[in-house]
């Protein structure tokens, strides 16, 4: 079964044609990162009028490059939430149009477990149930992946998400952004333990996180620097940012692998891109004995060969979307409905 997918909840404009929810056929991938960079994050407005402007090219050239025409597609998928309502809302309305004129079915997806579904394409063998830790720009789940559509949430941030968390300090420190990525860069370089960030915990949920905390310390440090006129190690803070925020998300995910008595681990969003926090689950996992799963560095921020992959999965469940399909800025991944 060969599905064309479409993303576009946040500022990438992705299509891509999937295999039997494993093999990519094609994927394409339009950033928006450089019109957004002048303002230190995404700007809704701007990444809406952008996704409007790619979105035809970007599928044509998904299409094209698979070998494929549309008669050769079986369905059309699309991600429908959670996202920037304004973005999605782009796709959505590609996709049904799509769908209509072609007679597909349409496919709807929800973007975190699309995210997860990136690990089948690196690891063609693996299969439910696992646990995953989802952490993107938005979201930080710690998920036990049940079966292909069947989730259950163990634990998630009670306010920031790690990426948010990690982009908002490296814009503090005059970083580029998207931030994450640039602080991981010159981290490699810092002293870890060089600054003494708190590890906060969320009372009452041992699975739960919370980042805000730690990242208005990060801040502080960052403030009562410029304003003492004193000169910030960028690399030392960054690395000890990055240690702090990672020993977090391990140290949690780490108590539900073995109160869930679980072997089986799997990274999944933006932020499993991050070099410390693979590094760190890596050898984790090796004491533990657990198998883990990380998925490839190009799938694991937005695209739509995710999307492609959970779509097969969705459609043998039978989710399929009739032309009213809507977009929703936010959906659990638990109790996804469309
Ligand atoms: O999954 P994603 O591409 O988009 C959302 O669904 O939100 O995640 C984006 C997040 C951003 O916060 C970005 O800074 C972070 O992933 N990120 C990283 C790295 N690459 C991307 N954070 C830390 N280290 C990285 N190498
Ligand atoms: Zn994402």
């Amino acid at each position: 079964m060969k599905i064309l997918a479409i993303e576009s909840s946040c500022d990438e404009t992705a299509a891509a044609v999937v295999e039997n929810g494993r093999k990519i056929l094609s994927s394409v991938v339009a950033t928006q990162i450089e019109s957004h960079k002048i303002f230190g994050g995404v700007v809704p407005e701007i990444a809406s009028r952008m996704h409007i402007e790619a979105i035809s090219g970007v599928v044509a050239e998904a299409v094209l490059d698979a070998g494929l025409s549309y008669s050769d597609l079986d369905a059309v998928a699309v991600t429908y939430s959670p996202g920037l309502i304004g973005a999605l809302l782009v796709g959505v309305n590609f996709a049904k149009g799509l769908s209509m004129s072609t007679g597909l079915p349409l496919i709807p997806v929800h973007h975190l477990r699309g995210h997860i579904a990136s690990n089948y394409l690196t690891y063609p063998e693996l299969e439910p149930s696992f646990m995953c830790l989802v952490v993107s720009g938005g979201h930080s789940h710690i998920v036990l992946v049940k079966d292909y559509t069947e989730f259950e949430i163990i634990g998630k941030t009670r306010d920031d998400a790690a990426g948010e968390c990690l982009d908002k300090a490296a814009r503090a420190l005059g970083l580029p952004y998207p931030g994450g990525v640039n602080l991981d860069k010159i981290a490699v370089n810092g002293n870890d333990s060089a600054f003494s960030l708190p590890h906060p915990k969320v009372e009452g949920s041992k699975y739960d996180f919370s980042f805000s905390g730690l990242k208005t310390a990060a801040i502080n440090i960052i403030h009562n620097a410029s304003q003492k006129g004193e000169e910030i190690n960028r690399e030392d803070l960054c690395a000890s940012y990055l240690k702090a925020v990672t020993d977090c998300l391990c140290s949690n995910t780490q108590k539900a692998m073995h109160d869930f008595d679980c072997k089986r681990l799997a990274l999944a969003g933006g932020v499993s891109a991050n070099s410390v926090l693979r590094s760190k689950m890596t050898s984790i996992a090796r004491e533990n004995g657990w198998e883990l799963f990380l998925p490839e560095l190009k799938l694991c921020g937005d695209n739509a060969a995710m999307i492609g992959s959970q779509a097969y999965y969705e459609f043998q469940k039978g989710n399929i979307a009739s032309s009213t399909l809507n977009a929703y800025a936010t959906m659990p991944i638990d109790k996804a409905v469309f």
